[in-house]
């Protein structure tokens, strides 16, 4: 495995002066955007996409991995407020507008309240990591993200030792989601959490961007979750609110099908979805006759993550 574990970073590496420099460059360029009334995303991303393409690859970052075509990763989403058509979610997502955001953060925590995502963008430093992307549809991609660590973030903000899981919660707004009027296949808005170990360890992050630029509409933007050990659906798009719980809430998938989409979702090759065998999965891009690639347990994070789950069955992961 080749990614560092948390304690072989070095202090020197998290808090790389240059990492922060670019993050004031990229943020500064947002506040120019935002000053002077131009609440337009694509002069923000104009102006921060040099910097954003430098930006050095975390410490945390899988850099043996090669990335599926950026192409095909913005074309082949799963984006159901829009469609359950992959082709039709990518196209429809454009019409959302995620600029200007806002996060709610909330529940148990000493400093809740509604903030600017450029606020929050502001104390965290962005760097790439190139992650394993697996979805329970058996298919897999190799994704550059950018982002921010989750514990980071939630750390700024002071949670309470009652704090025991985070809940995300996707925007709601039928007008331009319009899968959000006609589909009752799911309950809205989309929502998901994570256990708080799962969301402060050092491989969750939000992201914001990807293959050095901001993230496509249709991917997630403007902030989306990306826990790699787990399967895409725990990765939540569009996110609005943050909820600091005592008690594990209900989520999208679970509460609709709790037998097909457990609450831990990791991925987990030896425990089949009841429609797809989790044993192998099809490399997104790879050539017709490249073979399946074997699943591995948590990913191929095991190394990482494997100690957050020591007591429990792996056969009940689902
Ligand atoms: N988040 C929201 N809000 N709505 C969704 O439909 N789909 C999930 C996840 N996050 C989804 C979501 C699923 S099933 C997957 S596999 C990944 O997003 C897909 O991410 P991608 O489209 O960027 O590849």
């Amino acid at each position: 495995m080749l990614i560092k574990t948390q304690n072989d970073i070095p202090a020197s590496e998290i808090t790389d002066p240059l990492i922060y420099q670019q993050r004031r460059t990229v943020i500064k360029a947002m506040l120019a955007a935002t000053i002077s009334g131009i609440a337009d995303r694509q002069v923000w991303a104009e102006n921060a996409k040099p910097k954003w393409a430098n930006l050095p690859k975390g410490s945390l970052s899988d850099n043996s991995l090669t990335a599926t075509s950026a192409e095909l990763v913005k074309s082949y989403t799963n984006y159901y407020e829009f469609s359950f058509n992959k082709d039709d979610s990518t196209k429809l997502a454009q019409a959302l507008k995620t600029d200007p955001w806002s996060v709610e953060i909330s529940g148990e925590l000493e400093k809740p309240g509604h903030y600017h995502l450029e606020d929050l963008l502001r104390q965290q430093t962005l760097e790439e990591r190139i992650y394993r992307f697996r979805c329970v549809e058996a298919w897999s991609m190799v994704v550059p993200w950018i982002g921010f660590s989750l514990a980071s973030l939630l750390k700024s903000l002071k949670p309470l030792s009652t704090a025991k899981f985070v809940k995300f919660t996707t925007l709601y707004q039928p007008e331009t989601m319009i899968n959000q009027h006609s589909n009752a296949l799911l309950e809205w808005p989309y929502t998901e959490a994570l256990r708080i170990d799962e969301a402060m360890h050092p491989l969750t992050i939000l992201a914001v961007g990807m293959y050095g630029d901001i993230l496509p509409k249709q991917n997630g933007a403007p902030l989306r979750l990306v826990v790699p050990w787990k399967y895409g659906f725990k990765s939540i798009k569009a996110i609005v609110k943050i909820e600091l719980l005592k008690r594990p809430p209900l989520t999208t998938w679970n509460k609709s099908a709790p037998k097909e989409y457990g609450f831990y979702a990791n991925v987990n090759p030896a425990v089949s979805h009841p429609r797809w065998s989790q044993n192998s999965e099809r490399q997104l891009g790879s050539g017709f006759f490249t073979p399946r690639r074997q699943t591995e347990l948590f990913n191929g994070y095991g190394e990482q993550v494997a100690s957050l789950y020591r007591n429990m069955d792996l056969q009940h992961f689902f």
